[in-house]
């Protein structure tokens, strides 16, 4: 038996008004933000409280129970008739980056909330319980890190994480406080893998596959693994009318060499992308010599041995940088994670869904980072992509089609029904 054959092709007439729905609802989310005008939410602020607050309200009117756990994940479960049934997740996250897009982590939540929405008009229960997940903290904006929400869920989690601090010195700990959360018991956010039959994130894709092959939606099957650094150079200040050139211990400069060697590096590597996109200068005034430069760096590639590789030559790189310009170098990893593949049998109920809603079935790889990695600890993982525009992402102009999260809406319906008619086997390899 083919898994496409498993049930009927309904006719889904609801998809195209829920995906209607799902999009005004991304249009509202847009609006609660840290910075009129832009979309920036960071996690454990009163702009994600709002925004997990609207949620909350969608999913208890879907008829889910609505909680948030220890680290501020927020979790509505749409629960099975049955005591003790196993539970799929399916996440996404709602902060952002700064001068974000609408749908990167919002579109994965809404689309879970649609799930269970046509499953309660229609009065359905699942074998199994359906639990949505917000999780609070995927982009790292505030603390510079990654997967903080996902990674309380994996056990990941390391209690050395409390003590990082925001731009503003707040300690993670003190931040989850605020917000409601209990850093001290953040361990008991894991989950017990037992209890587990997957998760599953919708997102769009952040690339040009699907758009370039004209299809709506692709089966991911592994995600890149990547390293973050906060690198800092350190030099001495001076005056800038006064200080000899040749005399100078500039770090500004050793870090833009240091910029451009990694541009240099990564071009002449196939598929390794790395990227600097912080960069702090102090004392940070136009009349002194910069004295010390903070910047970050994000290498990411699918193979693990080429990243790491690719990580200890820029470092070699950047320390004779420090030496031929009498500068100290310091580094640390703010974050590492192997690349992570799909689970296979999860992703063929994924394929089957969308082939059985009449889709062409393309699998790519994803270059971002998705909650998906940190799940991946604790239980098998799939991901659906969704095409966008120009494959646009991290930017205020990400856009997708209203017929696009349609279709991805019908493919996740679909993909719920085939995992319940699958359950038993599914059950017996896990
Ligand atoms: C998350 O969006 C990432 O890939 O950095
Ligand atoms: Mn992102
Ligand atoms: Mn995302």
């Amino acid at each position: 038996m083919r898994l496409a054959d498993v049930l009927p092709v309904p006719v889904v007439g609801w998809a195209y008004p829920a995906a209607e729905l799902l999009l005004a609802r991304a249009e509202q989310l847009a609006l609660m933000t840290e910075e009129p005008g832009r979309i920036t939410r960071r996690a454990f602020t009163p702009t994600m409280r709002e925004v997990q607050e609207q949620v909350a309200a969608w999913m208890h009117a879907a008829g889910m129970a609505v909680r948030r756990d220890n680290i501020g994940n927020l979790i509505g479960v749409y629960s099975a008739p049955t005591p003790n049934a196993p539970t799929l997740l399916i996440g996404s996250h709602l902060d952002t980056v700064r001068d974000a897009g609408k749908y990167d982590g919002p579109l994965g939540v809404l689309a879970g909330l649609a799930c269970v929405e046509q499953l309660a008009v229609r009065g359905q229960h699942l074998p199994f319980n359906l639990e949505v997940i917000a999780f609070v903290d995927e982009e790292g904006l505030r603390f510079h890190t990654a997967y903080l929400g996902s990674e309380a869920l994996s056990g990941d989690f390391e209690p050395a994480y409390l003590r990082l601090t925001d731009d503003e010195g707040i300690t993670l700990a003190d931040a989850i406080r605020a917000f409601g959360g209990n850093p001290e018991r953040i361990a008991q956010d894991r989950r017990d893998p037992a209890t587990l039959l997957g998760y599953c994130e919708l997102h769009i894709e952040q690339g040009p596959v699907l758009e370039s092959n004209g299809i709506p939606v692709g089966v991911v099957t592994a995600i890149a693994g990547q390293t973050r650094m906060a690198i800092s150079f350190r030099g001495e200040a001076g005056h800038a009318g006064t200080v000899p050139m040749q005399l100078r211990r500039d770090a500004l400069c050793g870090a833009a060499e240091f910029v451009l060697a990694v541009e240099a590096y990564t071009r002449a590597s196939p598929d390794m992308v790395a990227t600097v996109g912080r960069i702090n200068a102090y004392p940070d005034v136009s009349n002194v010599i910069p004295a010390e430069v903070a910047i970050s760096l994000d290498v990411r590639h699918k193979d693990n041995s080429h990243r790491q590789l690719v990580c200890k030559l820029l470092l070699e790189r950047a320390q004779h940088i420090c030496i031929t310009r009498h500068l100290s170098l310091d580094w640390r990893i703010v974050h590492e994670n192997l690349a992570t593949p799909c689970d296979p049998a999860l992703s063929d109920i994924l394929g089957a869904a969308v082939q059985q809603a009449g889709y062409p079935l393309l699998h790519l790889p994803s270059g971002a980072g998705h909650d998906a990695v940190a799940m991946a600890q604790i239980t098998p993982i799939s991901m659906l992509f969704v095409r966008c525009a120009g494959g646009i992402s991290h930017r205020p102009d990400e856009a997708v089609q209203v017929g696009d999260v349609a279709s991805a809406l019908d493919v996740l319906h679909r993909f719920v029904h085939l995992l319940a008619a699958d359950q038993p086997s599914l059950a017996t390899e896990a």
